[in-house]
């Protein structure tokens, strides 16, 4: 039986891939037997984290309308991921019609499956990228052709910097974006943590993930905070993901290993 038609040439659909293995939690069709089963042996070892997934996607939202609502128009998505509900421009373009905003991921599905998505919409692109290598993404022809750099730009990097391990140096990407972008820019981002309480699951799947071209590198609160050091974090801080500014009708259970931040450039934030 071939494949079906929105898988790029070249993909290898035997080894699973963080990509689509989210694409699945989130309950997406843009996955393989081996994210699925892949997937399903994570929820065996920590159950709940279908719902963790849920709740990182719901931050997204929350952080991309959030800056919508203090007027950026320019968001920079890197780790982007398969395309599901509430993506960044419908949630941006909501609120900021012709908000303009670049994807960018590492996963060939993720990229042709948002390229599809957006063809015909002039203020929202996709390419392949991989944040190990800022340079190559803030010079890309693209990016340079959508987002202007003298306008500040909303940096998002959700659910992905816990895929780069320290030797590649995680903060790099926030470092040059830091220095090509403008006062009242922002860097939102989410990020695993060990949590005690689900030390023993947390384990099970780093190893899981180890069989992926992706491992999991968590960091410490504090590590995660230098990783925006001499931005200023717009309140609440660095704090779980389900109490970032939730919704008051909101009864998400608490999140404990992944953690949110939103930071600003220049000076503090209005409350
Ligand atoms: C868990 S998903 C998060 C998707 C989306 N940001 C969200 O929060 O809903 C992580 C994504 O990061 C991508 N990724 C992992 N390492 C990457 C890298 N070095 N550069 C770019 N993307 C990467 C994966 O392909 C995957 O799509």
């Amino acid at each position: 039986m071939g494949l079906p038609e929105w898988v790029p040439d070249g993909v290898d659909i035997t080894t699973p891939n963080a990509a689509r293995v989210y694409d699945y939690t989130l309950g997406g069709f843009h996955n393989f037997q081996v994210d699925r089963e892949f997937a399903e042996a994570a929820q065996r070892a920590w159950p709940g984290i279908f719902q963790l997934a849920h709740a990182n996607r719901a931050y997204l939202g929350r952080a991309v309308q959030w800056l919508a609502d203090q007027g950026v128009r320019q968001f920079l998505d890197i780790g982007s991921g398969i395309p599901t509900l509430g993506n960044v421009h419908e949630v941006a373009q909501a609120t900021v019609p012709g908000a303009r905003v670049m994807y960018v991921d590492i996963d060939p599905v993720a990229v042709a499956h948002s390229r599809h998505i957006l063809a015909g919409n002039p203020h929202a692109s996709a390419i392949s990228g991989d944040l190990r290598r800022p340079d190559e993404i803030l010079s890309h022809p693209e990016v340079l052709a959508l987002l202007d750099f003298s306008e500040p730009v909303a940096l998002l990097l959700m659910a992905v910097l816990h895929f780069v391990p320290d030797e590649d140096s995680p903060g790099d990407m926030i470092k040059r974006f830091d220095e090509a972008t403008v006062s009242g820019s922002y860097v939102a981002l989410s990020h695993g943590i060990p949590a005690e309480v689900q030390a023993d699951a947390q384990n099970q799947v780093r190893t899981l993930y180890q069989r992926t071209p992706t491992s999991v590198h968590l960091r410490t609160p504090e590590r995660v905070s230098a990783l925006v050091d001499g931005w200023s974090l717009v309140p609440p801080g660095l704090v779980p993901i389900t109490g970032w500014r939730p919704d008051p009708d909101d009864d998400e259970a608490p999140q404990p290993a992944v953690l949110a931040a939103v930071a600003r450039k220049g000076t503090p934030d209005r409350p």
